[in-house]
């Protein structure tokens, strides 16, 4: 059996799960694979906070040089959230000759150039399988299951927490509020779930995984972000009666033309795999020439899951069988121009719910600027007026090219035809 001492950095929800996982279940790593790994130094902000897991005898203290100067631990496990001081304290592991383990999806999506580049210099391994989708093995599946069958298509479900936020809606009526602070208290959320709900977190998440899938330089200003901060019953009521349930789906296709990114509250089809993936679960479905469609499903959020893949990663890095492959990977270091798809290019159904006065001109004002901006119609239908003389006007287009729908639907907002933010979903 191979000793192998780890530094710890961040003791927060994963944190804290990678110590309650070795204290259960480091048998099984020793028992799998012969190595007994052991947490020997922790540095965290607040050593003293009360919390339900043991240091297990490691050294806790507040100053990086705790880990950088053990020259004993070779791989250290990056738990901090955030992008820059994250960044810096990595960028300073990598100098120190440490292999990091993350699961900090923002700071490589954010600065993935600069720390995959940093590693590469210094010939040690950046592993960030816990950073997409917790628990389920996505970057492996991806960067090696899949390497000989060509990608061209993930739709996923990479955010527990909105998923948990829309199921709970869905099935016990629980308010967005409820549901969302349910989500917190499960661990589930990031410490400003502004970033889960907003769809920043599952932006993050795509850019990754899509940097892999289709070997090219992502940065977050290529994705189209949609939150679910504005779904509501009605949505979900909506949803029900076209045959869907509402999700928030990452979505990369390759087409001829370039490469289509976006996040988005999306329609999913009951018949589609994605439409049974609920609660705090993930699922991400891959189209690939060879392989066809795969789909992967499991836990996304939650301290023991991504504790899970944390320790996966750690187990790849100490047997030296990451740095082996990912020197070879060049996703981490590829800068070759990516024809991304604007906007006016996506071939995409959507579906709009505009809140509108009831009185005369404003269904001819909103089927107008759709189609100044392009946007083809398919079926448009308004409901009966509420007790304040408020109205409904679904519109659901068609899936052509062309189209700017959602700088349509802002120009909608933006002239008071409506007197509620337009809710906008696509239609997988
Ligand atoms: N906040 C994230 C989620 C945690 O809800 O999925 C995992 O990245």
């Amino acid at each position: 059996v191979q000793r192998c001492a780890l530094g710890l950095i961040g003791w927060g929800t994963v944190g804290g799960g990678v110590l309650d996982l070795l204290a259960r279940d480091g048998a099984v790593i020793r028992q799998r694979c012969g190595l007994d790994l052991a947490v020997t130094r922790i540095v965290t902000r607040d050593p003293g906070r009360a919390r339900t897991q043991s240091a297990a005898g490691a050294t806790v203290g507040t100053d990086l040089r705790l880990i950088l100067d053990d020259p004993a631990i070779g791989t250290v496990i990056h738990l901090v959230g955030g992008t820059d001081v994250a960044r810096d304290i990595c960028l300073a592991c990598i100098a120190a000759g440490k292999h990091v383990v993350t699961a900090n999806k923002a700071m490589l999506a954010v600065h993935g150039d600069a720390i995959f580049a940093a590693a590469a210099a210094k010939g040690v391994g950046i592993a960030f399988e816990a950073a997409v989708a917790g628990a389920i093995p996505v970057i492996a599946a991806v960067r090696d299951g899949l390497v000989a069958s060509r990608i061209t298509g993930i739709s996923a479900i990479l955010n527990g927490t909105c998923n948990y936020i829309l199921t709970r809606m869905e099935v016990d009526e629980l308010s967005y509020t409820d549901a969302l602070a349910e989500a917190q208290r499960l661990g589930y959320a990031e410490a400003d779930p502004t970033i889960d709900v907003d769809g920043t977190d599952t932006a993050h998440k795509l850019a990754l995984l899509a940097r892999i899938a289709f070997t090219a330089r992502i940065t977050m200003a290529d994705i189209r972000i949609e939150g679910i901060q504005n779904i509501s019953f009605q949505d979900i009521e909506s949803a029900r009666t076209m045959g869907a349930r509402i999700k928030l789906i990452a979505a990369a296709r390759q087409r001829p033309e370039g490469l289509e990114l976006r996040v988005a509250p999306t329609l999913v089809p009951y018949e589609h795999p994605l439409a049974d993936v609920s609660r705090n679960f993930n699922g991400i479905h891959i189209d690939s020439v060879a392989a066809g469609a795969t789909l992967l499903v499991g836990q996304g959020a939650g301290a023991l899951p991504t504790a899970s893949a944390v320790l996966a990663d750690v187990v790849d890095v100490v047997t030296g069988r990451y740095q082996l492959t990912s020197s070879r990977f060049n996703f981490f270091t590829t800068t070759a121009p990516l024809r991304l798809l604007p906007e006016t290019e996506e071939v995409t159904s959507s579906y709009a719910r505009f809140q509108v006065p009831d009185k005369p001109g404003i269904l001819a004002g909103i089927t107008n600027l759709l189609s100044q901006h392009g946007v083809s119609v398919q079926s448009i239908h308004q409901g009966q007026p509420d007790d304040r003389q408020c109205a409904t006007i679904e519109v659901v287009t068609h899936p052509l090219p062309g189209g700017s729908f959602l700088t349509a639907i802002e120009a909608i907002d933006r002239q008071g035809l409506t007197i509620k933010p337009t809710v906008t979903l696509r239609r997988l």
